[in-house]
């Protein structure tokens, strides 16, 4: 809960969020992938004033990711073809979870395999670690050969996949949909049906750039997945469809930059979200999300920020 007082009187805004047994002390959290494990970022502000923090993808073994250029900027956004680089279930729990649990703030661990077996295999070492939240089921990653959006890409797939992972941990399970889907609607449904706490979407959406003077793709894989503004309305359309067919709370993903974004997810369904591409651009996006949402609250009088969560009126 955040007190604070205003000049003449005193004020209370609660912008803390309930999921599942979980509560985050703010509605704001830094996406997968674009925060690595914090410790750049700890540099830049305090983390303690974030919701949650959401770890770079974490499979069994270390992985290189694909070859360069892995990244270029494309127009309101990005594309990525990282291909799930990381250290490796090993020396993440030895080196950077001590790392991040010095901070006051939700730690959400994003778990990625080839294999159904590979998932189990990182979420049982994680099982043993300590200072762990959440857990964030990737089943979206739209840049590797083996895995990745192929486990999120049917509902039947999907299921299998995450209520093998119910089966084997006490962790709350997000579980992050991809948008390059038939209907996300089914698959999230599937998902909530397996037995996971919430849902996080969208990733992101498959696309390409070419540099027409040299006729190449600017991505060696050719394909990567685009993020930033550019998807914002796929990704609220998504988020608002999902929220009413399912009833486990949903985390919007997609092109948030500022508190007005993050206002309209909340509307749309979201009880949570995840600040991505923008870190890129400004590391501070969140903490800044985070006071413009008390201050809307305040001057609304909006005494608990979960009030506003899918108020959208049509
Ligand atoms: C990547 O590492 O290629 C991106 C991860 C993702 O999209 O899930």
């Amino acid at each position: 809960m955040v007190r604070y007082s205003m000049p003449g009187r005193w004020s209370l805004t609660d912008l803390s969020v309930r999921v599942g047994k979980t509560t985050f002390k703010n509605p704001v959290l830094v996406a997968s992938g674009t925060f690595g494990y914090g410790e750049e970022y700890s540099e830049l502000f305090d983390l303690n004033q974030l919701g949650g923090i959401v770890t770079k993808s974490i499979t069994l073994n270390p992985r290189e990711g694909n070859p360069p250029p892995r990244t270029c900027e494309t127009p309101s956004g990005m594309l990525n073809s990282i291909g799930l680089a990381n250290v490796g279930v090993d020396r993440f729990i030895q080196e950077k979870i001590p790392f991040l649990n010095k901070f006051n703030t939700n730690i959400i661990i994003n778990v990625a395999g080839s294999t159904p077996e590979e998932y189990l295999r990182v979420v049982e070492k994680l099982n043993h670690a300590q200072g762990i939240d959440m857990l964030e089921i990737n089943i979206s990653c739209p840049n590797v050969k083996e895995g990745g959006m192929a486990f999120g890409s049917d509902p039947e797939s999907a299921h299998r996949c995450t209520s093998s992972i119910r089966k084997v941990t006490n962790y709350p399970l997000m579980v992050k949909l991809t948008p390059n889907v038939k209907d996300i609607v089914e698959i999230a449904q599937a998902v909530e049906d397996s037995g996971a706490d919430c849902i996080s979407l969208i990733n992101t959406l498959v696309g390409m750039a070419i540099d027409f003077r040299i006729k190449k793709p600017l991505l060696k894989t050719v394909t990567g997945g685009l993020s930033g503004p550019a998807i914002k309305p796929v990704a609220l359309a998504m988020v608002w469809k999902v929220s009413q067919k399912v009833k486990i709370p949903v985390v919007g993903i997609g092109g948030i930059t500022n508190t007005q974004d993050a206002l309209e997810f909340l509307l749309a369904g979201a009880s949570l979200i995840q600040v991505g591409t923008s870190n890129f651009v400004d590391p501070q996006t969140s903490v800044r999300i985070i006071e413009g949402l008390k201050d809307y609250c305040e001057k609304n009088e909006i005494k608990r920020v979960m009030e506003i969560v899918g108020k959208l009126e049509n």
